[in-house]
């Protein structure tokens, strides 16, 4: 009963604990995991790993590690090595808590890159070696093929690049997982390069399996342990508005002939918001629509339940333990309307620019010109990382940014007057939307961005005082290009770490 995830009677030999398999790694070395937004991380080499390294730490022994993933991962892996100090190192995207607080305190160094390159930059030899991967997979074939798990992210790099190769087979993953996925093996570093002969979201380019050395598996974990994914919070006032607000630009881009009836390849952001458009675009009016996304939430279900998409292409699910039983319990009907890929096709600029995605993302802040902050607070603070929003912003066909109009019980204006790190430059930014309304963009000089986004997208309170902000511009700012007021530009920022409001 225990083996039978492991068809392959050459590997089971290699079946071992996981603390066993843990001791196979060294202080020092890189580690790939797998692991995206909660789903597919391996869940027990990790914990046996993070306990490992207290024993050394607490007998004075330094052990330390860079670990690399697909994305966040789960308390069992950021949060655990996090905690036990192990972490000296860390891409690309982050939102555990722990390990939130360690890089914020400066004690662990975050490279936060976009998640398409990821694969690519560790081919090119940017990253440095990689010393072992740790995949978790839903199970092995008799010819030693693996079956991917929930996510598939990078691993298909991890297991070609690493040294050595550590597997989770994890049993609580649904067995008609199996079939799902579309690896792709046609990547090349340039000059080799080829075009990604993928045309409409679903087409299928690829194997249902990864490959791998079996002479560079030194261990297999079988495991039994759920994904964790945190609750979607209920949409609230704010995210039906801002969902109402983007239904009635979809018709009217429909109306005008600029989109189809079955609008173009959606794609989704991570987050509340991004989750509360997608339940939103259940009531909406269009049909046979597809997702060629970077993660598949709650919101994309509710989407294939009522009729209304026709197939999700993702890498990797991101659901509330409600959705992940929903998904588990009726697999036979979902999964022939989704298909799990690499990262690096996910998010392919190349892909999304030829179907003309339509991007929607969450954000922190947005200045008056449209140019937009996705990671840090204050200027300074990472809240989790830029993810995939710069891979489909850049190359979308309509890149939208969306937020509540304030942050903090009003005492933030998520528009401001100059954006306190910018991830999205103002050309990527094409539609802003909040509660109070949406600013189409597209074709307006900085000036009449500002103008639009003051009088439609800010809240009441704060739109006075950007106002006043922006005209003082106009008479003052050394070029009018760009209207901007250099010593005050920041200051609604500092205000807030003074006085906790950025109220005047
Ligand atoms: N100033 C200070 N804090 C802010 C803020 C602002 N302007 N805007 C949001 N926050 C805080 C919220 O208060 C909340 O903090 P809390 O956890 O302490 O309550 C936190 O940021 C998350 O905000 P929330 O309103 O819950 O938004 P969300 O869940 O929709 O996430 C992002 C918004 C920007 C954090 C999220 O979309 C993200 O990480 N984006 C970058 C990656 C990305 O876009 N990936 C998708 C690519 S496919």
């Amino acid at each position: 009963m225990v083996r039978t995830r492991i068809g392959c009677d050459s590997l089971r030999s290699k079946v071992m604990s996981a603390q066993d398999a843990a001791s196979l790694i060294k202080s020092g070395t890189t580690v790939g995991m797998s692991g995206f937004t909660g789903s597919g991380y391996p869940k027990t080499v990790p914990l046996a790993l993070a306990a490992r390294i207290e024993a050394e730490h607490a007998k004075g022994n330094p052990f330390r590690l860079r670990v690399w993933t697909g994305a966040s991962t789960g308390p069992e892996l950021d949060g655990a090595l996090a905690k036990a100090d192990g972490i000296e190192f860390r891409l690309p995207y982050n939102s555990d808590p722990i390990a939130r607080e360690k890089i914020n305190r400066g004690e662990m160094e975050y490279f936060d890159m976009h998640l398409s390159q990821v694969a690519p930059m560790a081919w090119q030899g940017f990253l440095g070696p990689l010393d072992t991967a740790v995949v978790e997979v839903s199970g092995i074939l008799p010819d030693g093929s693996l079956i991917p798990s929930s996510s598939v992210g990078n691993n298909k790099t991890w297991l070609d690049r690493a040294d050595k190769v550590i597997l989770e087979v994890n049993r609580w993953q649904n067995s008609q997982l199996e079939g799902m996925h579309d690896i792709y093996y046609g990547t090349a570093l340039p000059p080799h390069r080829v075009p990604i002969p993928l045309v409409k979201p679903d087409d299928r380019i690829g194997e249902t399996v990864f490959r791998c050395d079996p002479a560079k598996i030194v261990a297999i974990v079988e495991t039994d342990a759920p994904d964790r994914n945190l609750p979607f919070s209920k949409p609230d006032d704010v995210a039906h508005a801002i969902a109402g607000h983007l239904l009635e630009f979809y018709s009217h881009e429909v109306a005008k002939g600029r989109l189809p009836a079955s609008l173009l390849p959606i794609q989704s952001g991570v987050g509340n918001i991004a989750n509360a458009v997608l339940t939103g675009l259940v009531d909406g009016p269009f049909e046979n629509m597809t997702a060629y996304t970077e993660v598949i939430q709650d919101g994309m279900l509710d989407l294939i339940d009522s009729g209304k998409l026709r197939m999700a292409s993702a890498t990797a699910f991101s659901l509330s333990p409600d959705a992940a039983d929903r998904l588990n319990t009726d697999m036979g009907r979902y999964r022939d309307k989704m298909i799990l890929r690499p990262q690096e096709i996910s998010n392919h600029p190349e892909l999304i620019r030829r179907l003309g995605c339509i991007a929607m993302n969450g954000l922190i802040e947005a200045d008056i010109y449209g140019n937009v902050n996705s990671t840090h607070i204050m200027g300074s603070r990472i809240q989790n990382g830029i993810g995939g929003s710069g891979d489909f912003a850049r190359n979308a066909y309509v890149s939208i940014f969306m937020t509540p109009s304030t942050a903090k019980g009003g005492k933030i204006s998520a528009i401001v007057p100059q954006a306190s790190h910018v991830d999205h430059i103002n050309q990527d930014v094409q539609v802003l939307v909040t509660e109070q309304g949406l600013a189409d963009l597209r074709g307006l000089s900085p000036k009449q961005r500002a103008r639009l986004i003051i009088e439609t997208c800010a809240h009441p309170d704060y739109r006075p005082a950007l106002a006043d902000y922006f005209d003082r511009a106009l008479k003052h700012s050394y070029g009018l290009q760009s209207p901007s007021l250099l010593n005050e530009a920041l200051s609604w920022h500092q205000r807030y770490i003074e006085t906790g409001s950025m109220r005047a």
